[in-house]
Order: C-alpha cells, then structure tokens, then sequence
C-alpha cells in the first residue's frame, strides 16, 4: 500500500514511522557476507562496493552490507507518510537529535542519532510494512496413498518472503523505549522488566518492527525474515547446516510475538532469523503491552537456550 488519498493505512491523528525500511551494516568481509545471505535464501547483489539484501522476486532493498570494519550497525532507516514529515523534524529538533547525513551513500529524508548514537534515517516511501497478517504458505495436500514430505535430494531452497525485524543490544533499554515512542511515534508492545521490548509501528505492522535486549553497551543482535511455514522454518535451519552454518538456536516458539524461530549465526557472531506466524498489530487495534515474567521474554518451547545467544561480541572486541 501508500500512495496518497484514501488508500492510504494510517492511524488517524497520530504521528509515527510506518515500516522499518532498510538496514545499514558493518561487517569486515563482504565475501563472507554474501556467501552467508545467499545460503540463507536472500536475492544479494553487488552495488559498488557494497552488497544489497533482497529477497527473491521483489524489487526492495531490505539490507545494505558495507565491508572492512568491526561489524556493528551503522543506520537504520524507517518509512513515513509525506504530511508527517514537518511534524517530524519538529520533533527532531526538540528533542536536539539531528544528525548531519552521511557524506556516502542515500542522504535522503531526515537524519538522527538514538540513544546509543546509531543514526537513524526517516524516509517518505511505500509502506512496505504488510496490511495484514502475513498468511502461511499454501500446502499442497497428499491424496491419501502418497506421501506429504518432499523428497529430501529435491527440497527447494527456504527463500524469507520479507524482513520482518531488527533486534539491537542497548545498555538502556527504558531509554531506547522512550526514544521511540515518543521521537518515531512506535508503540510499545510487550517487555520484561528492563531486559528487553518490543515495539511495533501505529499504522499496522508485526508485532515488533525493533526490538532491544540490555547489554553492556550497543550491538547488532539479529535481523528477523518472514518465511511461509514452520516447515520452511525447519528446512531453512537444515538449509544453513549444510552449508556450512552449523551453530544455532531452535526450532522453537516465543512466546512475544509467538513467531516460531530458527536462529543461525552468522560469520560475526550475530544471528539471522527465520520467522513463521509472528503476531501483527492491524491499524485499528491498541495493542495491550504488558510487562512479563524474565522466563516468558525468551521462548514457549525448543531447545535450550544457546548460551551465547544474548552475548554482545561487539563490546568484547
Ligand atoms: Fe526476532
């Protein structure tokens, strides 16, 4: 959706971003990084001396890969309607956030700073957060007498239909939450305590579109990409296996958010998620956020937490 007149999903009276756009990150080898996103399932395409994260079929730019240093985040880039944009800078302003844009790359739209100092960019474009609830993939049903597995020599590659959402370590995570709320317009959907939230955008988004878990200072955790099935959840943990991506956590069921999840490391030690089935937060509903037990924060059912699955490398560089 977007465009302009009628059509447009909007929360009316309120001023918010509407999609998480785009990531910019930081990796110290950009060979690596394609080889990991390819098996992964992404569409990766050289730009210059970056490389660009797709998915297959699908024109938008989800990722931008940058290589030779340390990996961190160096921006993250949120979509907004064109009549917000005034209400916007003026909010930047207030709050004394404004960043200079980049001297490479898109300088497009609006530039700031989060609390944690990654910059943050506002831009007007299509909504590219889904209008509903991303529906599963259709099943093809076995006639009674045949099988339903497909044939593992066969299996076709799990390829993620869209990013779905960025998690980050910040060593304040109230801070970030307030930081959102009330300079991004996103909601808060659910937390635990000061250990971690999630938020999601007002004019209909997943269940969270960022999410911060506290650490000793700020990291990359994982980037989240909608997959068809809890099938394609489980082929895509197989799929990365045998390519060479043994190390990760699931499959398994959160319980914020309820997505069914595989994790898998990627060359720096943050994660790559597979996501089935994530709740979604439509235009016209207030979501209810809730507070949570610690032991609710993490996950229903799986296997044992991988114990570096909340380890920040990046401030033990
Ligand atoms: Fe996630």
């Amino acid at each position: 959706m977007g465009g302009n007149g009628a059509s447009v999903r909007r929360r009316q009276g309120v001023v918010g971003v509407h999609s998480l756009q785009r990531f910019d990150l930081e990796v110290p080898s950009l060979d690596e990084a394609g080889r990991f996103y390819r098996a992964f399932g992404l569409d990766v395409r050289e730009s210059g001396d970056t490389l660009e994260l797709r998915v297959h079929g699908d024109a938008h730019c989800w990722g931008v890969v940058h290589g030779g240093g340390a990996k961190r985040m160096r921006s993250v880039t949120y979509g907004i309607h064109a009549d917000d944009a005034d209400a916007f800078a003026a909010r930047i302003a207030s709050a004394g956030a404004g960043l200079a844009p980049p001297s490479h790359g898109n300088r497009d739209g609006l530039w700031l700073a989060d609390p944690d100092g990654v910059a943050i960019q506002l831009v007007v474009a299509p909504n590219v957060s889904p209008a509903a609830k991303s529906p599963p993939s259709p099943v093809t049903q076995a006639p009674p007498g045949h099988g339903a597995a497909p044939a593992r020599s066969r299996v076709a590659q799990v390829r993620p239909r869209r990013l779905s959402h960025l998690l980050r370590f910040t060593p304040d995570v109230p801070r970030m939450v307030g930081f959102c709320t009330d300079v991004l317009g996103l909601r808060l959907s659910d937390r635990s305590a000061d250990l971690i939230a999630f938020l999601h955008g007002v004019h209909g988004s997943d269940h969270h579109i960022a999410a911060f878990a506290k650490s000793d200072g700020p990291g990359y955790h994982h980037s989240s990409w909608d997959v068809g099935s809890l099938d394609e959840v489980g082929r895509g943990s197989e799929q990365m296996r045998n390519a060479g991506y043994g190390d990760g956590w699931g499959v398994g069921r959160h319980v914020l958010g309820s997505n069914y999840f595989y994790y898998v490391r990627d060359p720096w030690k943050s994660w790559a998620e597979y996501s089935f089935d994530i709740d979604y937060v439509p235009v016209d509903v207030d979501w209810r956020a809730a507070d949570h037990p610690p032991e609710d924060s993490i996950y229903v059912w799986g296997p044992p937490l991988h114990p570096e699955f909340i380890v920040n490398h990046e401030t033990r560089a």
